[in-house]
């Protein structure tokens, strides 16, 4: 199972998603490959954001290797889920899914069944604060989402 993290640009709330997912994979003993990307080519190359890398640092999550890249088309056929933070970032995905895509195409927050926890909030303008309420909702998330596509192990 090949699952793809998206935000707009890939420093603060995929990334840390990627980690928060990985880890929960390696603690339930599933196999999952996991990446992330952004919308936007703004930070291509960079090393996630230190609030992003600090706050999942605090939980022992390592985001430090993380380079950012753009989302490309060949996504839709490589990963099996390429998973939207927001509903901007779904809509932008949704706009260059090509016709054949194999992917499902939804947001990560699609299947929690606590209301209004569809989307993850961008945390980038705001301050550190956002960043925890962030980690606590991307593992809310994430913990959902493996119950609900419930992979093989
Ligand atoms: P992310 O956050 O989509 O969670 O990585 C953002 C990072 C950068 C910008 C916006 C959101 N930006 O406008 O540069």
């Amino acid at each position: 199972m090949n699952l793809l993290v998206v935000c707009l640009g890939n420093i603060c709330r995929s990334p840390a998603a990627q980690g928060i997912v990985e880890r929960a994979a390696l603690q339930k003993g599933l196999h999952l490959n996991v990446d992330s990307a952004g919308t936007a080519a703004y930070h291509i190359g960079k090393s996630p954001d230190r609030r992003s890398v600090n706050e999942l640092g605090r939980v022992g999550i390592d985001l430090s290797r993380q380079k950012a890249r753009q989302v490309v088309v060949s996504d839709f056929y490589k990963f099996d889920w390429v998973l939207a933070m927001d509903r901007s970032n779904l809509q932008n995905l949704l706009a260059m899914r090509p016709k054949d895509a194999t992917a499902n195409v939804v947001m990560f927050g699609e299947y929690v069944e606590t209301v209004s926890f569809g989307e993850v909030d961008d945390p980038y303008y705001g301050d550190e604060s956002g960043f925890q309420t962030m980690r606590l909702h991307l593992t809310e998330i994430a913990d959902s989402f493996l119950e609900y596509i419930k992979p093989v192990k």
